[in-house]
């Protein structure tokens, strides 16, 4: 992190997650090509963590932890520093991380179970597609809004639709960005 930024928390709890992977940072650094130079926002990160830990990242805002995420995720890749997932490294369409950004990001012409659909793996065919968006909504609580649009219910489920469409790709690590009550993380 740089010196002049108070760098991002990391606060973890264990779970038991099938399918998790084990997380590796080493040394990374991402900075930034800006008008006035270089922006350094993270350096010397490294964290370790175990398979299927649940793990906040959590500092004040412009810290590097959407950076940090997005470097996790696939979508950025870090100046130096590996990012390794049990032991492997990170691809830009890697299948083993899904992300959950800040906004829920549905389709607003789709229902909520279509926009859930969307999450589905194409092998699954048939009857078993619609069971398994029914499953996903009442997990996250939203069966009796399976066919209302986005712009028709409260930001709060149009969250938990955008995590229900998440969960079935069934990642070994998901990056979910939130939002706290006083400012954007
Ligand atoms: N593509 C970019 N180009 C230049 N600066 C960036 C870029 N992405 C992020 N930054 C800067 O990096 C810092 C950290 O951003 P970010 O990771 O989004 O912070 P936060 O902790 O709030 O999620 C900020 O100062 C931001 O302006
Ligand atoms: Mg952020």
């Amino acid at each position: 992190m740089t010196s002049t930024l108070v760098p991002p928390r990391v606060v973890t709890a264990p779970v038991q997650v099938g399918t998790a992977n084990t997380v590796r940072i080493e040394n990374v650094e991402r900075s930034f090509a800006v008008r006035e130079g270089r922006r350094d926002v993270l350096r010397g990160v490294d964290i370790e963590l175990g398979a299927g830990e649940i793990v906040a990242v959590v500092g004040p805002s412009g810290c590097g932890k959407s950076t940090l995420l997005r470097l996790i995720g696939g979508l950025d890749a870090p100046t130096s520093g590996t990012i390794r997932l049990d032991g492997t490294g990170i691809s830009d369409t890697d299948e083993r991380t899904a992300i959950s950004f800040q906004e829920p990001r549905l389709l607003p012409w789709r229902t909520l179970a279509q926009n859930v659909e969307l999450g589905l793996p194409r092998r699954l065919r048939g009857r078993a597609r619609g069971e398994r968006v029914r499953e996903l909504l009442e997990l996250v609580g939203l069966s009796h809004a399976a066919d209302q649009r986005p712009r028709e219910v409260s930001g709060g489920m149009a969250q938990r639709a955008s995590l229900a469409r998440l969960l079935p790709a069934t990642p070994a690590c998901c990056c979910l960005m939130n939002r706290s009550a006083r400012s954007t993380h």
